[in-house]
């Protein structure tokens, strides 16, 4: 039985305890919205202000030089390879994770269309709208079928056999489902649609940086660095491949920076190797600076047992939500669908509400628990175990209770929808 002393309890004796003084946080609040925008790590402003004061400020241009700014990409890569389990010069850091997809998908099918049997690109009717959007222009792009399938909400090991076959040239699926937090097992599916000839790309956005990913055998992967990289609004995403296709596969945007020697400024368009390959204009220092921050957050937590403590906690704090969510759900209308086997549950958890959830999430905005909604009626909770208490979890339901158990939410100025939810 928990109470609110026994979550100060495990507070008191959580090993990651910590790592929450590398974050501002506002007084008061509760922030479960990791899963959307990290927090500011504490380094971030000065690591900022350094770069535009004395880098930019005071040695302008020669800065790609004297402080290795075009490094930059590669080297924030690096650490995110170290998050996510890749090795080191397989991580470029490079634009949104909308155009990594394009790029990934446009190579994937180049490299799986050699077979003519392969005429469609599958993924997941409920998987994120860019990830369904780039995927519907690729198939366009290139003549292919986009067959959308409906996985089983409550499992993570889903048999590759059971969605691809020898028509398909490439899986798209994201680990973490952004709706109802239930995370596919990377390893396993990678290794059965390999097994069918089919190449899988994996979108990471709601897994890197707080459970082991396990790319095993998958052939390309892209990433979010705003959400549990904590690299802040707009931060540039990640792209990965995997070493066996380093000699084989070319991008389709091909930009200066993609090219083998962009000083050289050849007529010609030759590709950088490898990973390199991916990148394609001028990168976002500024914003690779506060990345860079963000990520160093999560290897922070290296020397106290890495990803596996970080999991290990995640799932503690999702659980105790879970347990402690349940009795409102008997009482309230509200309804866990998140997967309650915490292998198959990333690192939120999301409700629904028989009358809609978005006023609800308003109310308890109101009342400093900030989560978010996503249509058409889900109540997402992002659990960080950077710098979640689980005193926070407490009192996050606590106010949920209120909010419920008084209507306040019924009130109309929580129904009014803002542009951003
Ligand atoms: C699963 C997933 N993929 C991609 C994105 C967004 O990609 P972009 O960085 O291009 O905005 C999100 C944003 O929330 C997401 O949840």
């Amino acid at each position: 039985m928990h109470s609110r002393d026994s979550c100060q309890d495990s507070d008191v004796t959580d090993p990651l305890g910590g790592l929450r003084d590398l974050f501002r946080l506002p007084r008061g609040v509760i922030y479960l919205d990791g899963n959307s925008l990290g927090p500011l790590p504490v380094a971030t402003s000065d690591a900022v202000a350094q770069v535009v004061d004395e880098q930019w400020g005071h040695d302008l241009i020669t800065s790609w030089n004297v402080h290795d700014w075009l490094r930059l990409p590669q080297r924030v890569g690096d650490k995110i390879a170290r998050v996510i389990g890749a090795g080191p010069g397989e991580i470029v850091v490079a634009d949104s994770t909308s155009i990594n997809l394009y790029k990934v998908l446009m190579t994937a099918v180049a490299i799986n269309r050699r077979d003519a049997r392969r005429t469609e690109i599958v993924s997941e009717r409920s998987n994120f709208p860019t990830d369904l959007y780039i995927a519907a222009s690729v198939a366009a792009a290139n003549g292919l079928t986009l067959r959308l399938v409906d996985l089983d909400r409550d499992a993570g090991l889903v048999p590759a056999a059971d969605v691809v076959d020898d028509r398909t040239a490439v899986l798209l699926l994201t680990q973490v489902d952004y709706r109802t937090g239930r995370l596919l097992d990377i390893t396993s599916i990678s290794a059965e649609a390999r097994a069918a000839g089919a190449l899988t790309v994996w979108d990471l956005a709601h897994s890197a940086g707080v459970a082991p990913i396990g790319l095993g055998e998958a052939d390309f992967a892209v990433g979010c660095g705003y959400k549990f990289l904590n690299g802040g609004p707009g931060a540039p995403a990640f792209v990965w491949m995997h070493p066996r296709h380093a000699s084989a596969a070319t991008q389709p945007l091909h930009g200066w920076l993609g090219h083998e020697a962009p000083f050289e400024f050849s007529t010609d368009y030759r590709p950088a190797p490898g990973i390199a390959g991916f990148q394609v204009g001028t990168p976002p220092i500024l914003s690779l600076v506060a990345l860079e921050c963000g990520v160093d957050t999560v290897l922070a937590a290296e020397p106290l047992g890495g990803l596996t403590a970080l999991r290990a906690k995640s799932i503690s704090l999702t659980s105790l939500f879970i347990e402690l969510v349940e009795p409102l759900c008997v009482d309230h209308g509200l309804h866990v669908i998140t997967p309650r086997d915490p292998a198959h549950r990333g690192s939120q958890v999301s409700l629904t509400h028989d009358e809609g959830a978005y006023a609800i999430v308003q109310a308890l905005i109101e009342r400093g628990v900030i989560g978010d909604f996503r249509a058409p009626d889900v109540a997402r909770f992002g659990f960080s175990p950077l710098y979640t208490r689980f005193v926070d979890v407490w009192d996050a339901v606590a106010r949920l209770a209120d909010v419920l158990d008084t209507g306040e939410w019924r009130d109309p100025r929580f129904a009014v929808r803002t542009a951003v939810t």
